[in-house]
């Protein structure tokens, strides 16, 4: 009897090993019918799931970029393609044929589109050297017209003004919100109501559309995030921001309780706005083994399911879906697979523990 209990106990330890041997980046036994993708429950519990998506894969025959993003994912968002150096490539010269086609695989998918983004210190191309106040201020205000009326009634969310806000340490004494945005190229032209001038011309573009502020390292209860709350108030207080976006670019250490995750977004629902996280990925050390791909699927699990117990936070978003197809290696030293599917579009931890908080909502 003694022989078969311990022999038995051998043959699931050895199991268990192979199995996790053999899971590399996939998975324990998922607990849900693996023929269920996010969107699905998403959409049976209300909220918008998405992914960052770049031109090249989503229209390459030979990989199943395309349908598992359809599949998987009720929002979209450009990874580059709407940005300013994409879309208006030279003085009121404007490209459209990709952002267009891109536009039209969301549509046709029946997804939502956060549109990204209006204003931004980087990949502004030739805007960025222009010196003249006057000239900048008519460039931002055509590109916002112009780029917003062209998806009106097609881009339900913008990304109006994204990372403007920038610690200055020099002056942490200041709560002043004024004294911490970025220095970047428009406040040095336009100064420093540059953030509310371009809500002002995006309200006025699109008043259908939800305007939102984007940042990162905005999740903790930190001082950046509490100079983007004094800055989205006075927004608010004009009526003109619908919502603030936390992109989440993050690592294994971010934990909720610890960092005032819940408090923080707490701080900005009781303003009334409508919350997204934008750009969610948690970056591990590369090569990644089976230990630090758990602990990734624990970092997905905890934030998204504080994020979801916020009621005002309607979607989440990552950067990405396969990690064949990120930003962290080129960005992040000796880290990458970041995301929700392996290299060959497989369903990983991270995956299985994101569907398993959406069925608890
Ligand atoms: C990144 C893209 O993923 C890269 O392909 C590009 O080279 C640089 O920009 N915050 C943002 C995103 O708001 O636009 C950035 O995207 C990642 C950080």
């Amino acid at each position: 009897m003694k022989k078969i209990k311990i022999l038995a106990i051998l043959f699931l330890f050895m199991y268990g090993c192979e199995s996790a041997l053999n899971t590399g980046s996939g998975s324990l036994t998922p607990s849900y019918n693996t023929d269920e993708t996010l969107r699905q429950i998403a959409e049976e519990k209300g909220i918008y799931v998405g992914a960052a998506v770049a031109d090249t894969p989503l229209f390459s025959k030979n990989e199943p970029y395309s349908n598992v993003f359809v599949k998987e994912f009720n929002m979209m968002v450009c990874e580059n393609e709407m940005k300013f150096e994409y879309l208006q490539t030279s003085s009121n010269n404007f490209y459209w044929t990709i952002a267009d086609r891109m536009v039209n695989v969301a549509l046709a998918n029946n997804m939502k589109i956060r549109g990204h983004t209006l204003l931004w210190h980087s990949q502004s191309g030739w805007a960025s050297n222009v010196n003249n106040p006057a000239a900048l201020s008519n460039i931002l205000s055509n590109h916002i017209f112009t780029v917003m009326k062209r998806y009106s009634n097609k881009i339900n969310y913008w990304d109006v003004v994204n990372e403007a806000i920038e610690v200055n340490n020099a002056l942490s004494n200041s709560s002043n919100f004024y004294d911490h945005l970025r220095k970047s190229f428009w406040w040095t032209n336009l100064g420093s109501n540059y953030v509310e001038y371009a809500f002002q011309l995006a309200r006025a573009a699109d008043p259908t559309a939800k305007l939102f502020y984007n940042d990162y390292g905005i999740e903790a209860y930190n001082t950046k995030a509490l100079y983007t709350y004094l800055l989205v108030s006075n927004l608010k207080a004009k009526g003109l921001i619908d919502g603030v976006g936390f992109q989440m670019h993050i690592d294994t250490n971010f934990k909720p309780f610890q960092n005032g995750f819940a408090s923080n977004l707490k701080r900005f629902s009781d303003l009334g706005l409508e919350l997204h996280i934008t750009e969610m990925d948690v970056r591990i050390p590369i090569p990644a083994n089976y230990t630090s791909y758990s602990q990734q699927a624990n970092t997905y699990r905890e934030v998204i399911s504080t994020a979801l117990s916020n009621s005002n936070v309607t979607a989440i978003v990552f950067w990405g879906f396969t990690d064949k197809y990120s930003w962290v290696p080129g960005f992040f030293t000796n880290y990458g697979d970041a995301l929700l599917f392996d290299k060959n579009y497989q369903r990983k931890q991270s995956y299985n523990a994101v569907m398993e908080v959406l069925k608890n909502k």
